[in-house]
C-alpha cells in the first residue's frame, strides 16, 4: 500500500479560549473570513500543529452541523512530550494554528439505535459531540457515564448538567480513591444492542475491553490516542535504515523514531498521531526484521509494512521502500 497523502494544514483563527475544568482549556477555531470549513461527523479529531514543531491529535467537541467552527479542548499533559502545554501557554485568542482537516477513527455506527457512552476525564471530547449530534438529529438514544475525580477536574460539567443532557448521564467523581472506583460490571454483564464508546485514561479503556469480551467485538469501539507500546525503552538499539528508492542510509539513535530521523533527513513521510494509532505513517518494509510497536497493523500486514512513527528493529537494518 502506498503512504497516504501528506496532511495539508489550514490556518485557522482562534476565536476564543477559556479554562473550562482545571487545566483544561477549550479553544474556538474558525476560518479567517468567519466561512464553512471541511464537515466532520461525530468522533472525529484534527490534527494540530503545536508551538514546540509536532503535532497533537484533539477531538472536536462541537456538533457536526456547525460549519462554522471546530472546538477541541487541550488538557495540560505534565508527563506528556510538551506539546499540549506549549499550546495552552503560547496560543492566545486571536492567534493563528495550522490544522488539518477533520479525520475519524471513532465514528458512530450508522445503523445503531442506541449508544453506551463511557468516559473519563478530557475522554469526554469526542462524546460531547456524539451527544449534541445525537440530541440535534435525534437518530438514537444514548446514556452517559461519566467519570473523573472531582468536579473542578470535569469538563463541560455544567452544560452536561442541564437539559438536554442532564436526564442521560451519570457523573462519578472518585477523588483519586480507588477504593470509590465506579463499578461499571452492571452495565456489561448482560449484552445488550447498544454499542459502547469508550474514551478516556488506558485504564478505564482496559477495564472496559475486560468486562465486554463477552459482547460482539464490532459493538465496542475505543478512542485511543496514546499506546502504551510507543514508549521509549532502556533498552532501545540504535540501527540503520536502508530507502530503497534513493539509496539513502540513515540512522536511527536511541530515543529517536525512525519518522524523526527521516525528517531529519529530509525525507517526508505523512503522519498524524505519531503513536502508532492511527494508520497514516504505515511504510513497505522491503527487508530486515522489525520490532512492531503499533496498534494498526494484524499479523499478516507486519510482514511487509511498518508504522515509523513508533516502531524500531531487532536486526541491524530495515530496508524501507521510500
Ligand atoms: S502516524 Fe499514526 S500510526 Fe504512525
Amino acid at each position: 500500500m502506498a503512504n497516504p497523502a501528506p496532511l495539508e494544514p489550514m490556518t485557522l483563527h482562534v476565536a476564543c479560549v477559556d479554562e473550562i475544568a482545571d487545566g483544561v482549556w477549550r479553544y474556538d477555531l474558525r476560518a479567517a473570513d468567519g466561512g464553512a470549513l471541511p464537515p466532520f461527523e461525530a468522533g472525529a479529531h484534527v490534527t494540530v500543529w503545536v508551538p514546540n514543531d509536532g503535532t497533537r491529535c484533539y477531538s472536536l467537541a462541537n456538533d457536526p452541523a456547525e460549519r462554522h467552527r471546530y472546538e477541541i479542548a487541550v488538557k495540560r499533559e505534565t508527563s506528556g512530550r510538551g506539546g499540549s502545554s506549549g499550546l495552552i501557554d503560547s496560543v492566545r485568542e486571536g492567534d493563528v494554528l495550522q490544522v488539518s482537516a477533520p479525520d475519524n477513527w471513532f465514528a458512530l455506527a450508522s445503523h445503531a439505535t442506541e449508544f453506551l457512552f463511557i468516559a473519563g476525564g478530557i475522554g469526554i471530547t469526542p462524546i460531547m459531540s456524539m451527544m449534541r449530534h445525537l440530541d440535534a438529529s435525534r437518530a438514537a438514544r444514548y446514556k452517559l457515564y461519566y467519570l473523573t475525580r472531582s468536579p473542578s477536574q470535569t469538563p463541560f460539567l455544567a452544560e452536561l448538567q442541564a437539559p438536554p443532557f442532564a436526564d442521560k448521564i451519570v457523573v462519578h467523581h472518585d477523588g483519586g480513591d480507588p477504593a470509590r472506583t465506579f463499578d461499571l460490571w452492571p452495565l456489561f454483564e448482560r449484552p445488550t444492542k447498544a454499542h459502547v464508546y469508550c474514551c478516556g485514561p488506558q485504564g478505564l479503556m482496559d477495564a472496559v475491553r475486560d468486562m465486554t469480551g463477552h459482547w460482539s467485538a464490532s459493538a465496542i469501539h475505543f478512542e485511543a490516542f496514546t499506546n502504551p507500546l510507543a514508549a521509549p525503552r532502556a533498552d532501545d538499539i540504535p540501527f540503520v535504515v536502508r530507502l530503497a528508492r534513493s539509496g539513502a542510509i540513515i540512522e536511527v539513535a536511541a530515543g529517536v523514531s525512525i519518522l524523526e530521523a527521516l525528517r531529519a533527513r529530509g525525507c517526508r513521510v505523512a503522519s498524524s498521531c505519531e503513536s502508532g494509532s492511527c494508520g497514516t505513517c504505515r511504510t513497505r518494509l522491503l527487508a530486515g526484521d522489525a520490532d512492531h510497536r503499533d496498534l494498526v497493523l494484524t499479523e499478516s500486514e507486519r510482514a511487509g509494512h511498518i508504522m515509523v512513527c513508533v516502531s524500531r528493529a531487532k536486526s541491524a537494518e530495515l530496508v524501507l521502500d521510500l
